[in-house]
Order: structure tokens, then C-alpha cells, then sequence
């Protein structure tokens, strides 16, 4: 019998199994015989051992001064843009995306750790005059602490770094809890930031169950900010939970995005852009357009090219060069799609293409699910309304500019947005209008970049932004402090 690659927590500073003996499997979503390794599934003990690894390196790591903290992460870069090839072909092995998306998941890790190492040497904060003489006044940024960082399966890489980086560079400490589903590349890049320097018990990983050690990681009173990204459900949980002691959190969930053609828009670049949007990661990003708007002149024109590229996509193994589409993350996302596509067909929405998993051949092994297109959605059905997160577009005809804006407004959600028009006025007025975190014109609602702020309006967000020189703002404090050297009692605001 082959043993399978065996993983383990890393806890200040070291390799270490469970205290609970036991391991989860992580197999290949595009073939389940494929098992990729077995990693820790961690109680509730590993977690107040990482909390407390991280409390302690705390209090040492506020004090590198911080451009010495951004050479570590630099060094991580290095790493990172020496191995993308390796962790892109680990990435697309245990969570499904095409291999060009991987290189691009790395890549955006790259990015972050590049961009948010030189805010080492910014951290900017204010000076401005004291209304007293002899007073100097200034805001400086410090660190909170402990940050628990909790993320998803679809951005394996790229979000732990949006996160993970901007907490270390400000001076915070980590413990990390990755999805189940993608431990590799958690594990992947937490090795390389160990590898990069990062001093014990600045960075702890705890592999395990959302279920199991989730709620003593959000409620632990040495933990003074969580991260999150995943489900608007868990997000509210989280929320609630941090409302008692007034714990920060950041929390970036789900999206129902609208992408707008308008009739004088290139159909066939709006064409692109749905397909990219719609089914890239198989659709399951928060930033998918999962709702199609179309101005009725062009709609069958839109709908017929749409309906044609996306039957023409190859659905496959993400490793091989020729697939477009690669599978669903598991098998309980698939149940959610196939039950969505059913809805859909219930409330009466014409299915155009996709509409089954794919069966026979390799595709037996894995989680596939064809792209699946339905036309004459009703903004009001629940497959225009409710985050899917798999490969199923709902296209909406709208008769006008204000009409599809208030389609495209009409959901709890406020991720990402686009339009394609070539009219000025048109693209104006959704660049105002669009009640969102992101909109895109004559781009799909995908592909944010990391140095302008990335977040959602509603239930999408909380009001913080990941990304861009916002981000500092969610992992630092602002301190203000008053220096007078005029050697006696002055008074601000007392007449004299
Ligand atoms: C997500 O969908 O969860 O803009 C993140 C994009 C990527 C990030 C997506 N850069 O689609």
C-alpha cells in the first residue's frame, strides 16, 4: 500500500500532528480517486496552543520595525514567483480550476506580497499643527494582535494573501484555519512564508473543520480581529458572535453580480466577457456574473452567440492543456447546483444549454457539471436571487438604462458589477448608479487587481475593503499622540 503524503499543522514555529490523532483526506475534485494527501483535523486544544504561540510572538513582532518585517515578505515573494509553476499544478490538482486560472491564483498572491510589502515603508499616517504653540500632533498606526484568518476553496492562494500579508506587514500576528477542501496550497504558502523567515509563532496554520474549531477560533478573547471569506450564513454567525466583545471583523461574502449589455454594446466582446465571467472557476466566484442583463433590441443576438460559446467549452481535468471549464469543488456543491438548475425549471426559465452533470468516461470520477445557461429569468425567481457558486447563468432581458440598473440593483448582494456600452452617458451614470464594491466597463465583473480596494456593498460586506492602501486600515489602530515641549500647562480649548 502507497502512504498517502502526510501534513501537519505548523504551531509556533514547528511541524506538528494533531493532538486528536486524526487526519482529513483532500482528494482531487476532478478525479476522486486521486487522493492528494492527509492533513491534521485539528480540535479545539492545537487552536489555544496556536492562539497562545501567536499572543506571545505578538508582542516581539510589533516591534521590528516594520520595513524589516516587509524584507521577510519580499523574500516570500521571491519564493512564490520562483515556485508558480509547482503550486499552480498543486492548486488545480486539489481544487479543480484550469491551470491558466491557478498560474493566475499564485499570481495574484505574487501581487499582494509584492504590493503590501512596501507598505513597509509607508504606514503612513498624519502630522498637522497643534492650535497651541510649542506642540507637535501626530496619528500613528499600531497593530491590533492576534487575527485569525478564515478562508475559502476558490481562491486557494490569493485570498489567504490578501489577508495573511497586510496583518504581518502591520505588525499583527496569525493563526490561519484554510478551507477543508484546499489544504495543499495552504499549506503551500504558509511553508514558504516559514521558509521566507517569518519568526515562530508569527504565522500558525491549524488545518481542520469549520465546524470543529470555527467557533473557538471567532470567539477566543485573545483573537482581536477575524478575516473571513466565504458564506453570507457563516459571516452573520461570525458577526453575531463578535458583537458581545466587540471584536473587529472584516467579512467578505457572497455576490449575485450583473453584467449589462446595452443594445449599442460589442456583442461579441460582451459575449466574452459573459463566458469568462459566468464560468471561469466554474463559475464559482464570489465576482461571477451569474446574471446576464441584455437590452431587448440585442437580446436574441446576445443569447444565441452566448449560448453557442458556451456549448463549445471543454469541461475537463484542469491539468489538461485543452479544457476551458474544470469541476466543482465537491460533491455537495454539485447537489446545490443540480438543485438550483431545478428550481430554475420550476419557476419557468428557459434552459439553453448545460442543465445535467456530466457522466461516462473520466468524467465518472469527478465533480462535472455542464455550463448551464437559462434564458427568460424573472428578476424575482430565486436562480436571479440566490449565490449558486457553480456554472449556471441567469440571462434577463431589460428594456432600457434605468431598467437594467434596477435589475441589476435588485439583489442582496453588491460584489462586482459591468456594462458594456460605447455610449459615455450610459457608462457614466452605472458607474454612479451600480450600488456595488466594483464595477467594470466593457470588462466582466472578474479579474480585480490588487492595489484598489476589493469588497461589496450589502450583504456582501461589512463595510472594509481588502485590497489596495484601504487594507491597512483593517489590520492596524489609529493612535493619536500629542507632544508638548513648551514646558508648561497649555490648554486646548480653554479660552485665556
Ligand atoms: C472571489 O471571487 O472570491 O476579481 C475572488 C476576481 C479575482 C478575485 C475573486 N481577482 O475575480
Amino acid at each position: 500500500m502507497i502512504r498517502l503524503p502526510q501534513y501537519k499543522n505548523l504551531i509556533n514555529g514547528k511541524w506538528v500532528d494533531s493532538s486528536s490523532g486524526k487526519v482529513l483526506a483532500n482528494t482531487n475534485p476532478a478525479d476522486r480517486q486521486d487522493v492528494i494527501g492527509e492533513f491534521p483535523d485539528s480540535n479545539v486544544e492545537d487552536l489555544h496552543v496556536a492562539i497562545e504561540a501567536a499572543t506571545k510572538a505578538f508582542e516581539s513582532w510589533r516591534l521590528v520595525p516594520a520595513p524589516k518585517r516587509a524584507e521577510i515578505l519580499y523574500r516570500a515573494g521571491e519564493i512564490l514567483t520562483a515556485k508558480k509553476e509547482e503550486l499552480a499544478k498543486d492548486m488545480t490538482r486539489e481544487m479543480g480550476k484550469v491551470l491558466k486560472e491557478a498560474r493566475g491564483d499564485v499570481q495574484e498572491a505574487i501581487d499582494m506580497t509584492y504590493f503590501i510589502a512596501a507598505e513597509g515603508r509607508r504606514l503612513h499616517g498624519h502630522t498637522t499643527p497643534s492650535e497651541l504653540r510649542d506642540k507637535f500632533m501626530m496619528s500613528i498606526r499600531i497593530p491590533l494582535g492576534v487575527v485569525a484568518v478564515i478562508t475559502p476553496w476558490n481562491f486557494p492562494m490569493a485570498i489567504p494573501s490578501w489577508k495573511i500579508i497586510p496583518a504581518l506587514v502591520t505588525g499583527n500576528t496569525v493563526v490561519f484555519k484554510p478551507a477543508e477542501d484546499t489544504p495543499l496550497s495552504a499549506h503551500n504558502f504558509v511553508s514558504i512564508l516559514h521558509e521566507a523567515g517569518l519568526p515562530a509563532g508569527v504565522i500558525n496554520l491549524v488545518f481542520g473543520s469549520g465546524e470543529a474549531i470555527g467557533p473557538t477560533l471567532v470567539s477566543h478573547p485573545d483573537v482581536s480581529i477575524v478575516s473571513f471569506t466565504g458564506s453570507t450564513e457563516v459571516g452573520r454567525i461570525i458577526n453575531q458572535n463578535a458583537a458581545s466583545s466587540f471584536k473587529r471583523v472584516s467579512l467578505e461574502m457572497g455576490g449575485k453580480n450583473g453584467l449589462i449589455v446595452m443594445e449599442d454594446a460589442d456583442v461579441d466582446l460582451a459575449v466574452d466577457g459573459a463566458v469568462w465571467g459566468g464560468f471561469g472557476t466554474s463559475g464559482q466566484r464570489c465576482t461571477a456574473a451569474s446574471r446576464v442583463i441584455v437590452h431587448e433590441s440585442v437580446y436574441d443576438e446576445f443569447l444565441e452567440k452566448f449560448v453557442q460559446r458556451t456549448k463549445s467549452l471543454n469541461v475537463g481535468n484542469g491539468l489538461e492543456l485543452q479544457t476551458d471549464m474544470g469541476p466543482c469543488i465537491n460533491e455537495s456543491q454539485l447537489f446545490k447546483v443540480e438543485k438550483y438548475v431545478q428550481i430554475g425549471k420550476q419557476e419557468g426559465a428557459r434552459l439553453m444549454c448545460g442543465g445535467s452533470r456530466l457522466d461516462g468516461g473520466n468524467y465518472d470520477q469527478g465533480f462535472f457539471y455542464a455550463p448551464t445557461i437559462f434564458a427568460e429569468v424573472d428578476r424575482r425567481m430565486r436562480i436571479a436571487r440566490e449565490e449558486i457558486f457553480g456554472p449556471v447563468v441567469s440571462v434577463l432581458r431589460a428594456r432600457n438604462l434605468e431598467d437594467a440598473l434596477e435589475i441589476a440593483n435588485d439583489t442582496p448582494y453588491g460584489l462586482s458589477s459591468a456594462i458594456y456600452t460605447h455610449n459615455l452617458n450610459y457608462a457614466f451614470r452605472a458607474m454612479r448608479d451600480l450600488y456595488t464594491g466594483i464595477t467594470y466597463v466593457n470588462s466582466s465583473t472578474i479579474g480585480a487587481e490588487v492595489h484598489l480596494p476589493f469588497g461589496g456593498t450589502k450583504q456582501t460586506g461589512n463595510g472594509h475593503r481588502e485590497g489596495g492602501p484601504t487594507v491597512i486600515d483593517l489590520f492596524t489602530e489609529w493612535k493619536t499622540i500629542y507632544v508638548d515641549f513648551s514646558g508648561k500647562l497649555q490648554k486646548a480649548q480653554i479660552d485665556e
